[in-house]
């Protein structure tokens, strides 16, 4: 089939979606908790129940079917999901007796039928994979039945769906290219609740991006639990990719080529992407990364711990001096790339000692942010099973406090470094504090705030000349391109 017409069945594919949505009278209200990947899987749920005669709401009063779509990462997590639900149950008890509830995602998958015991007013339990069956579901719950699919697929990556934007600035979106994670570090729960690792067609992703460049997007985040590992080998699981014919090997398209195939086909696009994988991480996606001005100078890149010990026991696939060859290599290809980190303190065994490794190894890279976290024993996970929960909880925190302090201290160093430099930011909408300024971010991916001048409107990319900074976020005024 020729892009034109791929392009043209697109188009037409949309309308029919707009015309659904106008004759839509159902309501649906849906929440996201946890990772992007919850995020747009839910505009993949929205778009399929579009077809079924669902229209979003916000009021959670008037929703026919309320869809929470859960996140099985920490414990705190699952137990704010706990309360949305109860929040739920109270209003259909009082409101709306003919509202339906139903779980989606992580927790979904992990609880099984369990979570129908557990909670009683629940009607629906779909896990990750099985959102095209939702038609057939809500026929069930919509009789009177409970209705549950949890099963875990070895192609599903919904390559076909197009997402209905949720709560969308109309600026940047999402866009999965891989669903499932195979790493299996042993703390993690996503590999048992996303199954196993596969990639989406990279044609059927650059027909996505096409479709939000014709909405006026102006950013693609490409999303995966390991984005470093995409490669697109006709379909099939990662895992069997060894086993494909050499013709398949030799065509194959991997996180590289796929970057810079979005890249030079969308020239106006900016991309970033979420997550990368230290051991999966390629020179070649640091040199396309460099190549292109449109692919933004970030990465996020998880170390969870300094200490090889302890990146050993979460089975992590790589040492703290790798690592840190790895964080040289982005130094020196891409000198301006801002790093992110996610870090867990408290690691079954961590000692001080493991501890302050992961303090020196911060003081190495000096972040420009993180996401850190206590950890927190998730069942079924390997560490649940092999390792005693031993760190106690206020060590666990008090050392999450040293970490996030550090954090603190690198970020406002790095935030303040850009201060008497102009760059290009691109503007997502207007500030929260004040609505006579703009709020965007620099490639960087650092949040900027500048008054507006009324020759400038959302969407722009402007040069911004920053003045001065607080510890996260950078204040500046636009000014001419050169
Ligand atoms: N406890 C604490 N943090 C966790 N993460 C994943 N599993 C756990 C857990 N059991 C963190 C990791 C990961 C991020 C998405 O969440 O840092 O990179
Ligand atoms: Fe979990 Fe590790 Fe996969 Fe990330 S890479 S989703 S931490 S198993």
């Amino acid at each position: 089939m020729s892009v034109e017409k791929i392009i043209e069945e697109e188009k037409q594919g949309q309308s029919l979606i707009t015309e659904q949505v106008n004759n839509n009278h159902k309501k649906l209200f849906i929440e996201s908790y946890g990772c992007q990947m919850n995020m747009n899987d839910s505009e993949i749920v929205a778009s399929i129940l579009a077809k079924e005669g669902y229209n979003t709401t916000q009021n959670l009063e008037e929703a026919d079917l309320v869809l929470v779509n859960t996140c099985s990462i920490r414990d705190k997590a699952e137990q704010t999901i706990r309360k949305r639900l109860q929040k739920y149950n109270r209003v259909k008890l009082k409101k709306n007796r003919k509202m339906k509830i139903g779980v989606l995602g992580c927790m979904a998958e992990r609880l099984k039928t369990k979570f129908l015991e557990e909670e009683k007013m629940l009607d629906l339990v779909v896990g990750p994979d099985a959102y095209r069956d939702l038609p057939n579901l809500v026929k069930e719950i919509e009789s009177g039945r409970d209705a549950v699919n949890v099963l875990l697929s070895k192609e599903e990556t919904y390559a076909d769906v197009s997402p209905v934007r949720l709560n969308s600035n109309g600026v940047s979106a999402f866009v999965s290219i891989t669903r499932g994670c195979d790493n299996m570090c042993t703390f993690c729960v996503v590999p048992f609740t996303r199954g196993r690792e596969r990639s989406r067609d990279p044609q059927s992703i650059i027909k996505e991006i096409r479709d939000l460049k014709d909405q006026n997007f102006k950013e693609v985040t490409l999303l995966g639990q390991n984005v470093d590992s995409y490669v697109w080998y006709g379909g099939g699981l990662k895992k069997d990719f060894d086993k494909a014919s050499e013709i398949a090997k030799a065509t194959a398209v991997d996180f590289a080529s796929l970057l810079d195939m979005c890249a030079t086909a969308f020239p106006k696009i900016r991309f970033r992407s979420f997550t990368s994988n230290p051991q999966d991480m390629s020179l070649d996606v640091l040199h396309v990364t460099a190549k292109h001005d449109n692919i933004c100078k970030y990465i996020h890149l998880p170390i969870q711990s300094g200490s090889t010990k302890v990146l050993n026991r979460m089975n992590r696939q790589h040492t703290r001096e790798e690592y840190i060859e790895l964080i040289d290599n982005i130094r020196k290809i891409i000198p301006e790339c801002a790093i992110s980190q996610d870090i867990i303190t408290g690691f079954c065994g961590e000692t001080e000692e493991d501890h302050k490794e992961t303090l020196s190894l911060m003081e190495y890279v000096k972040y420009d942010y993180g996401y850190m976290f206590a950890y927190s024993e998730r069942p079924g996970t390997l560490a649940a099973k092999k390792f005693e929960d031993d760190i106690p909880l206020e060590v666990k925190k008090r050392r999450l406090a040293e970490v996030i302090a550090l954090q603190r201290e690198h970020s406002h160093v790095r935030t303040k470094a850009f201060v008497g430099k102009t760059m290009e930011v691109l503007i997502e909408g207007t500030s929260k504090k004040s609505d006579q300024h703009w709020k965007g971010r620099n490639t960087q991916n650092t949040v900027a705030i500048f008054p507006k001048t009324g020759n400038e409107t959302l969407g722009d990319f402007v040069m911004v000349k920053i003045n001065d900074c607080t510890s996260a976020t950078l204040l500046g005024t636009v000014v001419n391109r050169e």
